[in-house]
């Protein structure tokens, strides 16, 4: 029994070991807050990068790094991701990205006490043709995928975009589409509902 033990602890070290060694040299500041393999943090606002398609990330990296996100005085979150920027040759952004978008996606539980059917309806009238039927993304339209993201992340990001924090600066093209469509969504109840729904399908991926 003991011997067993050894072997699965050492096992689920040497696991960990190789994960950390596939990391791009230029990810190690990163996974201080965004976890060893991309997972993220919520506890440190940190959204998970792992599954996320590569282009995205290096476009946020651009965006945090030009002020098109992360600059404006209400957005804390986005200030602090802002000064790690300094952290990252630009060069090395997208090795980092194209590494990140291999690791395996994290899959949020769904919250209870939601109304999954409302979230269905709300997600594929207004979200889905952009975000994928479950919410995996669609690089062809820039649409970044949802169903990896904690719930606080998202909520916080939607806020942003609702309220001109993301999104509102002239040369932000995508953002200001999401801007717009942020404006599509009701209510704070209709939103848990539709990340219920998104965090659903990624549990059946
Ligand atoms: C001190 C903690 C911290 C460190 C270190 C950090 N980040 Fe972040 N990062 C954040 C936070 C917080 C956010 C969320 C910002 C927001 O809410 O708008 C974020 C957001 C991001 C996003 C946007 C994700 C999305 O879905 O739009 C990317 C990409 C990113 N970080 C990449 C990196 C990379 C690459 C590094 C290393 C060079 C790094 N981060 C280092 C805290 C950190
Ligand atoms: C017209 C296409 C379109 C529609 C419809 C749309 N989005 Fe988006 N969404 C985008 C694009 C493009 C981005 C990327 C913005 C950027 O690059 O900064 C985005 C980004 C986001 C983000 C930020 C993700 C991150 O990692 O930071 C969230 C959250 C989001 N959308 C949620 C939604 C929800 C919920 C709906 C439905 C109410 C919706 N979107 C409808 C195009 C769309």
């Amino acid at each position: 029994m003991k011997t067993l033990i050894a072997a699965i602890v050492l096992s689920t070290y040497a696991l960990g070991a190789m994960a950390q060694a596939g990391a791009p040299a230029a990810y190690q500041p990163c996974a201080a807050c965004h976890g060893a393999v991309g997972q993220g943090d919520p506890a440190q606002n940190a959204p998970a990068l792992a599954g996320q398609d590569a282009p995205y990330l290096e476009r946020q990296l651009a965006n945090f790094r030009s002020g098109l996100r992360g600059a404006d005085p209400a957005d804390t979150a986005g200030a602090q991701m802002r000064a790690m920027t300094a952290t990252l040759e630009p060069a090395a952004a997208p090795q980092v990205a194209a590494w990140l978008a291999a690791q395996p996606a994290p899959q949020p539980a769904p919250a209870q006490g939601t109304d999954l059917r409302n979230g269905e309806s709300i997600y594929h009238g207004r979200c889905g043709a952009c975000h994928g039927g479950a919410g995996e993304g669609n690089p062809g339209l820039n649409s970044p995928r949802l169903n990896t993201l904690d719930a606080a992340y998202l909520k916080r990001q939607f806020a942003n975009f609702l309220q001109g924090v993301r999104g509102s600066h002239p040369d932000d093209t995508y953002g200001r589409q999401m801007k717009m469509m942020a404006a599509t969504l009701p209510g704070e109840k209709d939103l848990d509902d539709v990340i219920a729904f998104i965090h659903a399908q990624a549990q059946q991926d």
